[in-house]
């Protein structure tokens, strides 16, 4: 999704801003640009806004720029098409001035970068179409870059304030002008920016002081480890002296300045093709992060410094509502099935884009459970502060991103330790959210007496033993292989799962839809004869989820459905179900059968075939078409 990096400082910010951009390609975008006021000692010359932009990749921008853009202050920018199509001139930065109009300071060049939606921007459309302004793109971008042109009176930040006051919608905003060459300004209402501050190494230096912007800190990951997540309604200006926060109500605010360091290590590829396939083989070491200084299971584990105490909250919850989308709300799905079947408490899952807009029921002792990776989705964000203001307040996180805007904004939290997951195709961190889905289910369970203290133990011994169990799974990747070959040729594929793997046949489905574009649809296997059935050809593999479980048998029924229809079936089976690979039916065992935690594991044979067929297709496996990593609008 659209990404930002902006900066001022005493040197040129142009690798900065690339390296920057670079860092958020990861999010998926489909143009970028990048927009300078160039540095002039000399007096006589007035400096430009100088620009450049491209419908290609990061790398593109780079060969372009190489030595014809310098400047200290600038602003950049990925875009990911939502008003108008993904071409050059609907690229940000966007630019305004006014020349033909004689006023003091019609001239004066105007550059914005944005991220986010303007609802309101056909009003204004008309509005400064009538005051003489003329449009060159079909963003809703370039409006708001005319409406700060329209306020400016010699103050970039004034102008931008003036403007916020006319906006509606979401937005995140850079700023720069050409009569103000060493001002950067910014807004955020319902999208994310953090400030980045490199005085440290000014302070070492003695030069190089700088103030960036970026909608993810991650953007910044080299050049400081100093930021201020910037709050709702905040407008900020920078300098290369520092910086001033307003909040909503235009008073000056000290923010928190928090020190983080893991996003200076980056994420490297080593010896991977790609992110995907890093993040599948990392899925040992993220379980074993997860679970790190798990000792026993206790409400502690999803506390927050200074926030709720998790054992009161627990003490009331009757019922839970997970709040989620894709990937994530599979692991919600799969969670639905422990917390009723274990901690046997009613769960709820909805789609968070669903839910935000539906009139619902509130029941009061709901514990709103919302799960993301990223902790930016808009629609997840939005649907839990609808809950919220339902009067549902107790709020917990699923989340991977411990600086992000939904565990800023629960009141309870659990840090899944993923890592940086780049891959748009979510792998590691739904595995590792259904690890804390698990712990989740264990501290309720225990909490309302339904967990012994063997249980208790039998379930961490298990949940300890996953990475290695999880090695053995990965193991099976030349099996998974052969399996892709059959399937690159197929436009069509159908995933079978009963119980608690039904969500993860959904997530293989999706795994597959995603990367490599097979139409690919996920049925719970006792619904195949209720309509599905009808499109089993030979031409559709039908891939089953068969664990050793109390439905097995149930599902070998559904199973003689599709091999008795010409059906060729592709069968994940524990070692002791007794399915026999023979003419239309492939079976790979799995190393061992793993009770309520087999989701982790039957997952994984799904993200390989997901990969190595969209691998073979020749499909971006990192950043597949028309999709972004980060959902941050509706
Ligand atoms: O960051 P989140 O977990 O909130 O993201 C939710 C979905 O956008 C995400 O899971 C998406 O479905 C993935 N691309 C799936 O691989």
């Amino acid at each position: 999704m659209c990404g930002i990096v902006a900066g001022v400082s005493q040197q040129n910010v142009v690798p900065i801003l690339l390296e920057g951009l670079r860092r958020l390609e990861y999010r998926g975008y489909d143009s970028c640009g990048v927009a300078v006021v160039s540095h002039t000692e000399q007096l006589s010359q007035l400096p430009g806004l100088q620009r450049a932009r491209s419908t290609a990749r990061v790398a593109e921008l780079e060969s372009q720029v190489h030595a014809a853009l310098e400047g200290r202050c600038g602003i950049a920018h990925t875009r990911w098409a939502t008003h108008g199509a993904p071409k050059e001139h609907n690229a940000h930065p966007h630019f305004s001035d006014f020349p033909s109009q004689k006023t003091a300071y019609s001239h004066v060049k105007i550059g914005l970068v944005h991220n986010g939606i303007i609802e309101n921007f056909e009003t204004l459309k008309a509005k400064l179409v009538a005051m003489g302004y003329t449009f060159v793109s079909q963003t809703d971008t370039e409006v708001v870059a005319h409406l700060i042109h329209s306020h400016y009176q010699g103050d970039l930040s004034q102008a931008l304030k003036a403007s916020l006051k006319e906006l509606k919608g979401a937005y995140a905003l850079a700023v720069i002008c050409d009569a103000e060459p060493k001002r950067l300004v910014g807004a955020r209402v319902g999208s994310p920016l953090v400030l980045g501050c490199d005085s440290s190494q000014a302070k070492r230096e003695g030069a190089g002081a700088g103030f960036f912007l970026a909608s993810d800190a991650m953007a910044l990951a080299g050049v400081t480890e100093s930021f201020v997540f910037l709050e709702e309604g905040d407008c900020v200006d920078l300098s290369v002296q520092g910086y001033r926060i307003e909040n909503a109500s235009g008073q000056e605010v000290n923010r928190e300045l928090r020190e983080l360091t893991s996003y200076s290590q980056g994420a490297q590829l080593g010896p991977y093709q790609h992110y995907m396939q890093k993040e599948i083989f990392e899925q040992p070491q993220a379980i074993a992060d997860t679970l790190e200084g798990v000792v026993s299971i206790g409400p502690e584990l999803f506390e927050m410094a200074g926030k709720s105490s998790a054992k009161e909250v627990f003490a009331r919850v009757e019922r839970i509502l997970i709040l989620a989308c894709g990937t994530s709300y599979y692991s919600g799905s799969t969670a639905k099935y422990w917390l009723e079947s274990i901690a046997k408490i009613p769960t709820q899952v909805e789609i968070a884009s669903e839910y935000r807009y539906r009139e619902s029921v509130q029941e009061p002792g709901t514990l709103v459970v919302s799960i993301t990776q990223s902790g930016e989705t808009a629609d997840t964000l939005a649907a839990v502060r609808h809950a919220v203001s339902l009067g549902l307040k107790d709020t917990l996180t699923i989340c991977n991103v411990a600086s992000s805007a939904m565990v800023r904004e629960s009141s309870l939290a659990y840090i899944t330790r993923a890592g940086v997951e780049v891959g748009v195709a979510s792998t590691k961190a739904f595995t590792t959210q259904l690890a804390g889905l698990f712990l989740l289910t264990l501290v309720l369970a225990k909490q309302r007496g339904h967990l012994s203290v063997i249980e208790e133990r039998e379930h961490l011994e298990a949940m300890r033993h996953l990475p290695l169990a999880l090695q053995s799974v990965l193991a099976l990747e030349p099996q998974v292989i052969s399996w892709a070959q059959a399937f690159t040729p197929k436009e069509h594929a159908l995933f079978l799962g009963r119980g608690l793997h039904y969500p993860i046949a959904l997530e293989g489905a999706l795994k597959l839809k995603e990367i490599s574009y097979i139409h690919a649809e996920a049925y719970p296997a006792g619904e195949l004869k209720h309509g599905p059935l009808a499109l089993v050809t030979n031409a559709m593999p039908v891939v089953t989820v068969a664990p050793n479980d109390a439905l097995l048998e149930k599902l070998k029924s559904n199973m003689q459905e599709v091999q008795a229809r010409g059906g060729v079936l592709y069968c994940l089976a524990d070692a002791d179900t007794h399915i026999e690979s023979q003419e239309g039916l492939h079976v790979i065992r799995m190393p061992e059968h793993y009770g309520a935690l087999s989701p982790i594991l039957h997952v994984v044979p799904l993200q390989l075939l997901a990969y190595h067929t969209a691998l073979a297709r020749g499909s971006d496996v990192d950043k597949p078409r028309n999709l972004a990593k980060s959902v941050t609008v509706e």
